[in-house]
């Protein structure tokens, strides 16, 4: 089976590009069913703007970009934009929304205007937009789990701490924290296939000295070891700056903790950059930079190559990690939540480390930068504007991430106080230990 850029298997390219479109569609579509009047359009955190508001901007950023700028069409919901495109309104004052209703009518109202186009455009003219397009509506996708999930752990905080309840406690050993060797030497970091987002390109060489990064992303029962060790109240395990942010936001755990004795071997997840930091210095380690990452999950030495995919570049099935299935493929419907760390060894690099693409984001130590020789695309406001030496490197996708996006040059970035997405982490050090 196949989960994605299917398109040599189709008849022809339009007809491929299409069947991608309306298969994400329904899969972003099937987030909203049974949605209440409520959640659609509430703004659950001050950085996150309501779900719907998402819907919305998926379906502006579609006319925008392929009915406005390539098909050359007017506009046609005028008044939509002001409102749905991504400079428009901050965040607070995207509530007043139209209805679930409404903006399935905008959206497809847009897309048979997009259908009707892709049977007379000169696709191959147009794929990367089209790429970039289904990467788009993928990304906001996850957003939109996320901020489904965050809705729904802070219902359920506020039921167990109604009834009193605590789960269970029962301890487990612990994984080994092992760690692989990277030998030192010169490997090739990047992406310039079509499908590469701009802050992917140029594919460029890098050297480095030898360093260790751990087999695999660092454990809930790892982690319950600082929670345990008052690592949220002691200073010295937090630079300055998170420390701070630790006493206006009082934060004791990570965000999606709600510590079950069958996640033992899970990954941490919904942990701030800075909580990550914390921790690996907690351990005598620290987070790897990106490129410390991407070597250890891409690159082939034996081969002297770089790799699409750890395991190789045959695409991600469900025998290779935890990501988001398309939502018609019920043969093998997605899992929805985090696996054990060590549950794909189909998965590996070359290099032997686990999960590294799936099941949980993993923040690095790296500002998000251009690489030398980066052009934007399609628009500065894409990554541009976030070169700013104020967003963090997250590296693998989560298992919310579709698989358009899912490939080790990937980068997605955010501020290292952001906690809400399905984000682990794993560490790195200069020595064995
Ligand atoms: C790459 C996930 C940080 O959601 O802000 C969506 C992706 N950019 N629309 C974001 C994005 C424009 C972006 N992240
Ligand atoms: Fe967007």
């Amino acid at each position: 089976m196949n989960y994605q850029n299917s398109l040599l298997n189709k008849s022809s390219l339009n007809e491929a590009i299409a069947h991608a479109f309306q298969q994400r569609r329904a899969t972003t579509l099937a987030l909203f069913e049974g949605i209440e009047e409520t959640t659609f359009c509430c703004q659950v955190h001050p950085d996150f703007s309501p779900v719907g508001w998402h819907l919305g901007h998926i379906a502006y950023t579609e006319s925008l970009w392929l009915l406005e700028r390539s098909a050359g069409l007017r506009c046609i919901f005028p008044q939509y934009r002001k409102l749905f495109a991504a400079d428009g309104l901050p965040k607070n004052e995207r509530v007043q929304l139209p209805t679930l209703e409404e903006i399935r009518y905008y959206l497809c109202v847009v897309r048979e205007e997009v259908l009707n186009y892709l049977k007379v455009a000169d696709v191959e003219q147009e794929e990367r937009l089209l790429r970039f397009l289904l990467q788009h509506e993928s990304q906001h996708n996850e957003t939109i789990t996320f901020i489904l999930e965050l809705l729904r752990s802070q219902e359920a905080k506020v039921r167990n701490q109604e009834s009193g309840e605590r789960s269970q406690e029962l301890i487990f050993p612990n994984h080994p924290s092992e760690m692989i060797q990277i030998p030192a030497g010169e490997f090739e970091i990047g992406n310039n296939s079509i499908d590469a987002l701009d802050n992917e390109q140029p594919v460029h060489r890098i050297h480095l000295e030898t360093y260790w990064i751990d087999k695999y992303p660092v454990t809930c029962g790892q982690y319950r070891a600082f929670i345990e060790a008052g690592g949220y109240q002691n200073s010295c395990w937090w630079l300055p700056s998170g420390w701070e942010w630790l006493q206006t936001e009082s934060v004791v755990q990570p965000l999606y903790w709600c510590y079950d004795p069958a996640w033992h071997h899970h990954p941490v997840c919904g942990v701030s950059w800075y909580e990550a930091e914390a921790y690996s210095r907690f351990v005598g380690k620290r987070l790897p930079t990106e490129a410390e990452w991407e070597k250890a999950v891409s690159w082939d030495a034996n081969a002297n190559r770089r790799r699409i995919y750890p395991w190789g570049d045959e695409k991600p099935t469900p025998k290779h990690c935890n990501f988001s299935i398309p939502h018609q493929d019920l043969a093998s419907p997605q899992i929805g939540k985090t696996t054990a760390v060590d549950a794909y060894p189909a998965g590996q690099s070359a290099y032997g480390l686990y999960d590294a693409l799936g099941n949980v984001w993993e923040w690095t130590a790296s500002w998000f930068d251009r690489y030398s020789g980066f052009q934007s695309y399609p628009y500065v406001g894409y990554s541009q504007v976030y070169f700013d030496q104020q967003h963090r490197v997250l590296k693998g996708g989560s298992w919310a991430t579709c698989p358009w996006s899912l490939r080790s040059s990937f980068r997605n970035w955010y501020h290292p106080t952001v906690r809400q997405l399905f984000a682990g982490f794993r560490c790195a050090s200069n020595h064995s230990l």
